[in-house]
């Protein structure tokens, strides 16, 4: 069974490249963030305030979701697009910095990665989740570049000044993220640093997938 761990900050195209690495190796493809998004979502639709640990623990060990080829079903619903609104993103972070969420999320998310080749994509894959994951990998691009990417695949508007307020938003969920005291969002020492700012899509997918073969190869 392989793993590839694919960490980063928000808008650095995690999803984008491990969707493709997934599709081209025939591995399982696991966003570990839309467990979190479900938590937060959850979290509104019941009314928990997004500070309050406990509250938010129950929800996170009661969470019925199932993540099956990129669409999540949260309680038998198509959340899929639902958990990118700006109410859930908005709160994200908070509920997710959360000690008790994490530990909640922690077994559900190794338990999925167990089923087979996969490769999971999330803040602290590589560091804490699957620290012994064969491939891992820490995908970065420049602040600006990533608040074009997020503006571009959300069709929102793509002056300067909104680029600017999508740019500032997206430092302070990786402020957050980067800043927690549980998992925070790090380049683990041994991931490899792909700064994507410059590449295209298939250049990062073809890196990655020849990282993972070579490890095949090596095992077989
Ligand atoms: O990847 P995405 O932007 O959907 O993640 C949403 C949020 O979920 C992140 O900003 C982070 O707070 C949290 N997250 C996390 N650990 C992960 C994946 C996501 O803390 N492994």
């Amino acid at each position: 069974m392989t793993a590839v761990a694919i960490d980063g900050p928000a808008g650095a195209g995690k999803s984008t490249v491990a969707r493709a690495v997934a599709h081209r190796l025939g591995y399982s493809y696991l966003d570990t963030g839309a467990l979190y998004r479900a938590v937060a979502l959850a979290a509104i639709e019941r009314g928990v305030d997004p500070t309050d640990e406990a509250a938010l623990e129950s929800v996170a060990v009661d969470l019925d979701v199932i993540l099956s080829d990129g669409r999540v079903m949260l309680n038998g619903r198509d959340v899929t697009d639902r958990l990118r609104d700006p109410d859930v993103t908005r709160i994200v972070s908070t509920v997710a910095a959360h000690p008790r969420v994490r530990a909640a999320l922690l077994e559900r998310q190794r338990t999925l990665a167990r089923s087979g080749d996969v490769v999971m994509e999330g803040r602290d894959i590589g560091s804490t989740v699957l620290p012994d994951a064969d491939v891992k990998v820490f995908l970065t691009a420049s602040e600006t570049e990533r608040a074009r990417r997020r503006a571009e695949q959300a069709g929102l508007p793509t002056d300067e000044a909104s680029i600017e307020r999508l740019r500032d938003e997206i430092a302070a969920r990786d402020r957050a993220d980067a800043t927690r005291d549980v998992s925070p969002l790090i380049h683990a020492p041994d991931a490899t640093l792909v700064d994507t700012s410059e590449l295209t899509v298939d250049e990062v997918v073809d890196r990655i997938v020849d990282a993972v073969r070579a490890v095949e190869r090596a095992a077989s």
